[in-house]
């Protein structure tokens, strides 16, 4: 499923934490927050079973996975095709998060593969972006958000890469509870969609989320910027309660 409208989208990446016991907790404290689309990442291994217990709640609560492998199937041992995320319920799949870029040497090339896959199941790539403090500190932040946005436009038919959700997650913000202000992220998101817009040659409505260090207390601050769709949250999102008070923040928030 794919959309081209912008629109308010608060995602719970669980990244590796979470059991049988927290999902159904987790689940069962769930509630819809109007006009915002409330999408969970679980471990893979928990997908089916989260769609399971979704159950009623499917029309406001999606899932989706935190990774895919690009190919559609065969010898890879340990990996999980974008059909299979798909096939156990899933509607949404993070690519290029900083975590994967890091710890599994992801390169921007084979991050653009992943989204293809994901479109070629039917599924809705969330792109991660984002620099390293380093790169910020040497004036490169634009630079390398770039280079990963243009590898993924390099590999995507022009018409999904105008569907992309993009989540900007600046590395340095990400699990360490000192946020981007929002006079980064502002700046950061305009670049995004006018960087977009240019490899598209047209206005896109597309969604841009913003990831690191999301709560409570930061969430405001970005929900209320014109540039900023939703966030995608880690460690906030691992409590129900939690993670539906931001998904309240951003439904009154203007943006
Ligand atoms: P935190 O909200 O824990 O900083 O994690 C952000 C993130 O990486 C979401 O994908």
């Amino acid at each position: 499923m794919t959309e081209s409208a912008s629109r308010k989208i608060l995602a719970a990446n669980w990244k590796m934490h979470g059991s049988k016991a927290m999902l159904g907790a987790y689940v069962a404290r769930l509630k819809p927050v109007e006009a915002v689309e409330l999408v969970l990442f679980p471990p893979v291994g928990y997908l089916g079973l989260a769609a399971e217990l979704i159950g009623k709640m499917a029309p406001f609560v999606a899932l989706g996975a935190q990774d895919t492998h690009e190919r559609e199937t065969g010898a890879f041992t340990g990996e999980t095709s974008a059909a299979m995320i798909a096939d156990l319920g899933g509607r949404y799949v993070i690519v290029g998060h900083s975590e994967r870029r890091r710890y599994a040497h992801e390169s921007d090339e084979r991050i653009a593969e992943k989204a293809v896959a994901a479109f070629r199941a039917g599924l809705q790539p969330v792109v991660c972006v984002g620099e390293t403090l380093e790169e910020r500190t040497a004036g490169m932040a634009q630079t390398v958000v770039k280079r990963q946005l243009e590898a993924v436009a390099k590999a995507l038919p022009s018409a999904d890469y105008a569907r992309l959700i993009v989540a900007y997650e600046p590395v340095w913000a990400i699990g360490t509870g000192r946020s981007a202000t929002s006079a980064q992220v502002e700046e950061m998101h305009a670049f995004i969609r006018q960087a977009r817009e240019s490899a598209l040659g047209s206005r896109t409505l597309s969604t841009v989320l913003y990831g690191g260090s999301v709560s409570e207390n930061s969430a405001p601050g970005f929900f209320n910027l014109g540039s900023v769709d939703g966030a995608l949250v880690g460690g906030a999102a691992l409590d129900a309660e939690r993670f539906v008070r931001i998904a309240e923040l951003l439904r009154t928030a203007k943006c």
